[in-house]
């Protein structure tokens, strides 16, 4: 794997600079609801009645066919609301216990498509964010050139920094949002299927990248992915979703550490989860959707 060799120590600065102190950070979903108008007239329920408590630091995997509903539940966390539409419908999200309904200052994106400006070097898409008043304000000028330093360093882009994106391949391109995303050492890191596009080496690298990244900047991952794989080698939760209207179909918990063994996806207890989560993927939707096995 050509994940970084050495991560910089996480202390002093693991610590967000929103949160002091704070406590381990919780999101959770109440009875969300979300319908969104549907062709010609009427609704259409996409979920339905969800209920989810993330209390703990850790990778949370959603997992759900495609077009169950994922994308809108995660999207509603990040506060990220499509327009003309009330999201969620119904429901409430809280942040430690708050009410929130835009974007959350503590919490951080991660999309599909990497989403870097082709006229900007890697340096600057990675220290992007502090061009927006909200970081300026929060963190000093020599501290936030220092954390992109170092974070181009843990994710191996160090001697790219001066190339644009053009001029990189697409795990590299994932290595620089996922950068710009850390850098802002959030709280809570939201990822709609950030490793979807590449290739199935390159994806395994990610996510080797990913859980050494976690490893020295720990917060509460929600990660989005319809790769079953995908969640038993991430994940210490699996939470599987029904086909739309999305409903929690299973819940579990996997105590095994990271990273996860090839000898391990084979043992019993990997294939028992694995046939657990399709079996409730096939319950709740009959030749519906699509869920992808990499092993
Ligand atoms: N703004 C919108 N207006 C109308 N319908 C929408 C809107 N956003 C999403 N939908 C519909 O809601 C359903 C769920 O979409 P969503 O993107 O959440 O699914 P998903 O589980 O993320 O799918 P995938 O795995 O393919 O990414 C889909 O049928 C989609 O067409
Ligand atoms: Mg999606």
């Amino acid at each position: 794997m050509s994940a970084p060799k050495s991560i910089p120590n996480s202390a002093p600065d693991s610590t967000p600079v929103s949160s002091g102190k704070k406590p381990a950070i919780t999101v959770t979903l109440k009875n969300i609801v979300q319908e969104y108008p549907a062709p010609g007239s009427g609704t259409t329920r996409v979920v339905d009645g969800v209920n989810i408590d993330f209390s703990r630091p850790g990778i949370n995997m959603l997992l759900g066919p495609s077009g169950c509903g994922k994308s809108t539940l995660l999207h509603m966390m990040g506060g990220v609301r499509p327009m003309g539409v009330k999201t969620p419908t119904s429901g409430t999200i809280l942040i430690d216990g708050v009410e929130c309904e835009g974007p959350h200052d503590d919490s951080v994106m991660v999309f599909q498509r990497y989403a870097n400006r082709p006229d900007l070097t890697v340096f600057e898409n990675v220290a992007f964010p502090f061009r927006l008043k909200l970081w300026k304000n929060r963190v000093p000028e020599a501290e936030w050139r220092q954390r992109v330093q170092d974070m181009l360093k843990a994710v191996g882009l160090a001697d790219k920094q001066k190339l644009r994106p053009s001029q990189l391949s697409g795990g590299q391109n994932q290595r620089v949002a996922l950068a710009r995303a850390l850098v802002l050492r959030p709280r809570i890191l939201l990822m709609d299927e950030p490793f979807g596009a590449l290739d199935a080496q390159t994806r395994e690298e990610m996510q080797g990248l990913l859980i050494e990244l976690y490893n020295a900047w720990p917060c509460l991952v929600i990660f989005v992915t319809h790769d079953v794989t995908e969640a038993l080698i991430l994940g210490d939760r699996v939470i599987v979703l029904s086909s739309q209207p999305a409903k929690v179909a299973d819940d579990f918990t996997i105590d095994t550490p990271r990273p996860r063994s090839v000898a391990w996806q084979r043992s019993s207890e990997a294939v028992k989860m694995e046939e657990s989560i399709l079996s409730q993927l096939h319950k709740a939707s009959p030749g519906k959707g699509s869920v992808r096995v990499t092993v």
